[in-house]
């Protein structure tokens, strides 16, 4: 059985820490789309790491990770991720796994990604630059490489032809940077990258599956940053929703079970493009001080706002989400007033629909208004110890979704996790 664990907002809902948590009921965890561009944040022992590529369930010793067939692996990043783990005393040699249909990103992709938001001027996606967009694109294009090509006897003469390709491309965009010199550290990363446990993913998979192993699928970014169902243009270049689990993983749809969906208590995203129920005033701005949120690959500060319910809703629709995980409760402490987004007035009239373009119109979010608890709850250790208006909160949330909330999650540790059913 494969449950899902996703992102339901623009990225960032605390993934890492709840997967960290969750690991424990399952024996593997697998990454199934995404790349480097992901950051997702755990406290272990009162130590901050953030895994970029690597399952957030190397911090047990029992739980096997894979990175999947749908993952984009930039091999420095990899290999940095794995000798930082190796420095705090965490071992992967017998429990990391790496599928061998999974795309590399190449120097030439991340120069591609500069040159291309380059090119957007003021339209620019606020790519996170880890070259994830110009390698899905060559996965697509079918010219991509792929980990078990470095196995290959003409590996070099694939990885030639590929980066000529992205040369002249780069010409094209007259891009001045000298990406050459990452060659030294990609080459250096692929044989790193050689000793590692390269598996066929999808057989590996489902042989675990067929001897009763429970999965964990861990989503990175975020639903409304789907390439399908995203605020597309801005959007990063994978199915985030469950569907993607199938296709990034080799696993079939009746293997499915659970979906978790993890939104924050309010609304975040980096980057550019769409965001309704951004807030550029004061309130924005004390979300962004209390929640901390600054990007954790980029340093980028988030922008900030209320919870969207119509975004959030679509996002609970898309991938069945059986059960909620609210995040960053704490970071409301101090707020007299909450405001949820339920419906938008779009040239005047009123929807509860995601709409196909938001970008140009006259979009104008309605709220509903809830008071706040204004006292800390980052040291409740039971639900029953949650402020009434917390609950309240939480009521109408589940409500509207039509979705029970299962955890909510009251500060950064481990410690701070409230299951409700
Ligand atoms: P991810 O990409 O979804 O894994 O999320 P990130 O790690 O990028 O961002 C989430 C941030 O919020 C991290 O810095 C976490 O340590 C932090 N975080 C997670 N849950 C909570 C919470 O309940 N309260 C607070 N205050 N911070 C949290
Ligand atoms: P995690 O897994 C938040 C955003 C970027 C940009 C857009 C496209 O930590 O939640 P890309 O690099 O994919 O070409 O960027 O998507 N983005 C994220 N925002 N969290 C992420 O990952 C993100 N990954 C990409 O900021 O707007
Ligand atoms: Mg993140």
């Amino acid at each position: 059985m494969v449950d899902v664990l996703i992102g339901l907002q623009w990225g960032d809902e605390g993934k890492g820490k709840i997967v960290d948590y969750l690991a424990t009921h399952y024996h593997i965890i697998a990454r199934f789309q995404g790349g480097p561009n992901a950051g997702h944040t755990l406290y272990v022992n009162g130590e901050k790491v953030v895994l970029r590529t690597i399952p957030s369930g190397v911090f047990h010793p029992d739980t096997l990770n894979l990175i999947g067939n749908g993952v984009v692996i930039d091999p420095v990043t990899l290999k940095g991720e794995i000798e930082g783990l190796k420095a705090i005393g965490i071992a992967l040699d017998q429990n990391l796994f790496i599928a061998h249909k999974a795309h590399l990103i190449l120097p030439s992709h991340r120069a591609l990604d500069a040159a291309s938001e380059q090119a957007k001027g003021t339209d620019k996606i606020g790519s996170t630059l880890k070259g994830i967009g110009p390698a899905y694109m060559d996965k697509t294009g079918r010219n991509g490489l792929r980990v078990g090509d470095i196995l290959s006897g003409n590996w070099a003469e694939k990885y030639n032809k590929l980066k000529e390709k992205h040369s002249e491309l780069l010409k094209l965009y007259a891009f001045d940077v000298d990406w050459a010199e990452w060659e030294k550290d990609f080459f250096e990363a692929i044989d790193y990258l050689k000793q590692l446990n390269i598996v066929n993913g999808e057989y590996w998979l489902n042989h675990h599956l067929q001897s009763g192993k429970k999965v964990l699928a861990e989503g990175a970014q975020g639903s409304m940053l789907d390439i399908d169902y995203g605020t597309y243009p801005f959007v990063t270049s994978s199915n985030t929703v469950a569907a993607g689990v199938c296709t990034g993983l080799g696993v079939a749809p009746s293997q499915i079970g659970e979906v978790y969906g993890i939104t924050k208590a309010y609304c975040t995203r980096v980057g550019s493009g769409p965001f309704p129920s951004e807030l550029h005033d004061e309130t924005g701005e004390q979300l962004r001080v209390a929640g901390q949120e600054f990007g954790a690959v980029t340093k980028r500060p988030r922008r900030c706002g209320w919870i969207d319910l119509v975004a959030l809703r679509y996002a609970v629709m898309l991938s069945g989400v059986t059960r909620l995980i609210v995040t960053k409760a704490d970071v409301l402490d101090a707020f007299d007033t909450l405001k949820a987004a339920v419906a938008y007035k779009i040239n005047g009239v009123t929807t509860d629909e995601f709409p196909f373009e938001i970008s140009g119109l006259d979009i104008v979010p309605e709220y509903r208004s809830f008071p706040g608890w204004e006292k800390p709850i980052s040291s409740c250790t039971q639900p029953e110890q949650l402020p009434v208006e917390f609950t309240e909160y939480c009521r109408f949330l589940e409500q509207y979704l039509k979705t029970r909330i299962q955890f909510v999650s009251n500060g950064t540790g481990r410690e701070h996790l409230l299951t409700l059913f």
